[in-house]
Formats: structure tokens, sequence, C-alpha cells
């Protein structure tokens, strides 16, 4: 099983997901832009030949390149988990004539208009919503929309340039506020809890699945400083709350024809329990979700997923064990560096069994940028079989742990 996986070592997660190839017997030939010398250690290991590349931007030009260098040499799978490049990867397993998403479904994954139609077209609730080149056409979406209306990239990510407007005056400065964006999606506002469904996915079939809980809202968190963010696993996912997210998310599957790999979608709870789709990725959840679902089915899901995209199946015991809290912490204080971690003596104390794992920017050290470095200057997962434990748990280190900049 020879696997052509793009960019192995940068984002953060990606040598993980190398790792887990290897481990299931693939052979795995990296192409990146780095130095080969500059990859992660893991990375490195799990690598049997690497390509680097001058710029991952010239498609064509990198298309070619890999021809060059694996001739003679038979390709099965090409394999990439970072969003940008998702294009390139389907351009490759067009030119190798490989299973995996092609460029045309990975176009409708891209472009958040296109989602929406296509999970529209088959039945399931999706917000009003159109796209927008100019003011002009983003005015006559936002009539139709109604408000509050949400106004974001069309091809964004990480909540960047993305406004909830509750009347026409803050819809036009968010229009102001996102001058520079090419294409824009404008929204009905969805007011509710905010969710996540993920698979992954061999053949068509889903092998595993997951729901997690956002507090609060990605937006609300990329707009205030001073908020710990908490995504939580849920082991019940047939349960009241999560469940209507996991039958939209059959649908959406099978509305996209998805068939390999690792999906993340997004969705909203309303009040009256309705799921209404917000998003989807074909490509594994970022902010350490993969680690978080790890340690609620204490599984190894970069393991499992190249099992899957390898081999069609997912051997791991895949049935939840634990509800799961993940919690980022940021700086406080009006410093730069980490003077204290107030709080941490006790809640060590009091939870210390139910801790999966616990990472705080050490002391003496500069405080991290966390619109830069997603897990700012604390990452905690606690976890519990019981749900509201857990969530008093999860609580209790968003309230009572400070990392104190000084
Ligand atoms: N229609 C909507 N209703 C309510 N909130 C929304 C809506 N669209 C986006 N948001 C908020 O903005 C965030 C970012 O939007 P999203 O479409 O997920 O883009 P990305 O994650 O790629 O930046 C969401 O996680 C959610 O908090
Ligand atoms: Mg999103």
């Amino acid at each position: 099983m020879n696997v052509v996986y793009l960019s192995p070592g940068f984002p953060a997660e990606m040598p993980l997901f190398v790792r887990g190839l290897a481990e299931v017997g693939a052979k795995v030939f990296g192409v990146g832009d780095q130095p080969a010398a500059a990859l992660p250690i893991e990375a490195r290991q799990a690598l049997s030949d690497y390509l680097q590349v001058r710029s991952l931007s010239d498609e064509d030009g990198i298309v070619a390149e890999v021809r060059r260098w694996l001739r003679g040499r038979s390709v099965d799978r090409v394999e990439c988990s970072w969003e940008r490049l998702m294009y390139l990867a389907a351009r490759l397993r067009a030119e190798f004539g490989v299973p995996g998403m092609n460029v045309e479904q990975t176009a409708v994954v891209r472009d958040k208009e296109r989602m929406k139609e296509a999970v529209e077209r088959a039945g399931l609730r999706v917000p009003r919503h159109g796209r927008a080149r100019t003011r002009h056409e983003a005015w006559a979406v936002a009539e139709h929309v109604g408000y509050p209306a949400i106004i974001k990239p069309i091809d964004g990510a990480g909540s960047q340039n993305t406004f909830r407007c509750n009347d026409a005056a803050e819809f036009e400065a968010a229009l102001q506020k996102t001058r520079e964006v090419v294409e824009v999606s404008v929204e009905e506002y969805i007011e509710g809890e905010e969710l996540t469904y993920d698979t992954v996915c061999a053949g068509g079939r889903i092998l595993f699945e997951n729901v997690s809980w956002y507090r609060p809202k990605p937006m609300i968190l990329a707009q205030n400083a001073w908020i710990s963010m908490q995504n939580i696993v849920l082991k019940d996912i047939h349960a009241d709350f999560p469940r209507p997210g996991v039958e939209l998310g059959h649908g959406v599957l099978k509305a996209l024809g998805f068939e390999y790999g690792f999906t993340h979608m997004e969705w909203f709870r309303t009040a009256s329990g309705e799921a209404v789709f917000g998003e989807i990725g074909g490509r594994p959840p970022g902010a350490r979700l993969v680690h978080a679902m790890n340690y609620a089915y204490d599984i190894d899901l970069f393991r499992g997923w190249a099992e899957a995209v390898c081999y069609g199946k997912l051997s791991q015991d895949t049935s939840p064990k634990y509800n799961a809290s993940m919690i980022f912490k940021r700086a406080q204080g009006p410093g730069s560096v980490v003077r204290e971690h107030r709080g941490l003596r006790e809640l060590l104390a009091r939870y210390g069994e139910h801790i999966a794992t616990i990472e705080l920017t050490p002391i003496g050290e500069p405080k991290r940028d966390w619109r830069k470095v997603v897990v700012g200057d604390g990452w905690v997962v606690v976890r519990h079989p019981d749900l509201q434990l857990t969530l008093q748990m999860s609580e209790a280190f968003v309230q009572d742990l400070t990392v104190v900049a000084g």
C-alpha cells in the first residue's frame, strides 16, 4: 500500500496521521515545502521517501514533479488532512487514478455556498443563505435572509472575518470590515447550541462517528480574549441532545456521496431541538479534537483513520468509554510572561484521576498568542462516563484555573 501524503510536517497534527499510516503498514511518500531536515521527527521516521517542492501553490508544477519522482513506483492513495491542499490532493488522485475525493467533491466541501446547496437539495435544513461578490449582491441576499444575519468568507476558517449583524446598520459595518474578502456567504443567524458531527468513513460506510459540543460558539471565542473554550466529546450520541445532529449528519454524508476518510461537520441545535446544518469539511477536525476523541473512546484515530483509508476497516474497539471535555486556557494579566498557575494545585487534588492530559505554558515562559496557537496557554482534557460530572469538572477548570501573565 503506497500512500502519497501532502505536507507531512505541517500543520502540527500532520505527523500523527503519517505515523498512523506507517503503523498500519503503508509506505508513505511525503510531499511538502519544508526541507526534509526540518520535518518533525515523528514524520521523518514514518516516511519512506520525501519530495521537497519549491512552492505548494504551483499545482500543475507539483503534479508533474510528483509523477516524475514516483516513476516506477505504484500509488494506491493520495491523502491530505490540511484544508489548504485539498484541491492538490484531488488533482493527484485523478492523475494516479486512486480512490478518495475528486476535484468536484472537493469544491463542494471547500465552498460554503455549494455545500449548503447540496445539503438543501437533499431536503435537509440549512440557514437561509446566498453568495455575494459585490455590495449590491450582499444587500440583495441580506434582504432575503433577514436579521440577525451572518456574513463570512465563502472559504473561511477559524471564524476569521465572520460577523453577526442584528440590523442593516450592523450589516453595513460588517461589509466595511469584510471589504478585502473576495466572496462572502450571507446567512440567516441560527440561535442555539453549536456542535460537531465527525466521522471516519470507508467505501461510503461510516466506521466511526462522534458528536462534540462547543462552549461557547467558535465565533464568540474568536472575539473574546478572556474566554476558555470547552469542547465536549459526548459519550452517548444517541441521547436527545445530540441525536438530531447525528441524523442530519447521515443525510449530509449521503447527499455529498462521501466515501473515504475523515469528515467534520458543524451544526446548530435550536431550542426546539431542530438540527440546522452549519458547514462540513472533508478532512479531520482541527484544534486537537481528534485527540479529544481519542481520550473519549480510548483509541488511536490517527491509526484508525489510516486503516480505514488504506484497508476499508477500523478494527479498534470504537465503543465510547467517557465523555471528554477539552479546555483551552488563555493567559490573563497585563504582562507577557506566565507567572502562576492559579488554582491548579486544588484542581489536581480534587480531580486528578479524571484528568487525561494537562499542558500549561510553564512558569517563566512567554505567554502564547492564542490567535496563532490554537491551544493558547493551556490544554486540559478531563473525562468521566457521567456527563454531568464531566461538565462540572470542565467548568471548574474554566472558573478556578487561571494562567496568570505578569
Ligand atoms: N448561520 C449561522 N448562525 C449562527 N452562527 C453562525 C452561522 N454561521 C457561522 N456562525 C458562527 O461562526 C463560526 C464560523 O463559521 P463557519 O461557517 O463554521 O466558518 P469557519 O469555521 O470555516 O470559520 C461558527 O462556528 C459559528 O459560531
Ligand atoms: Mg467552522
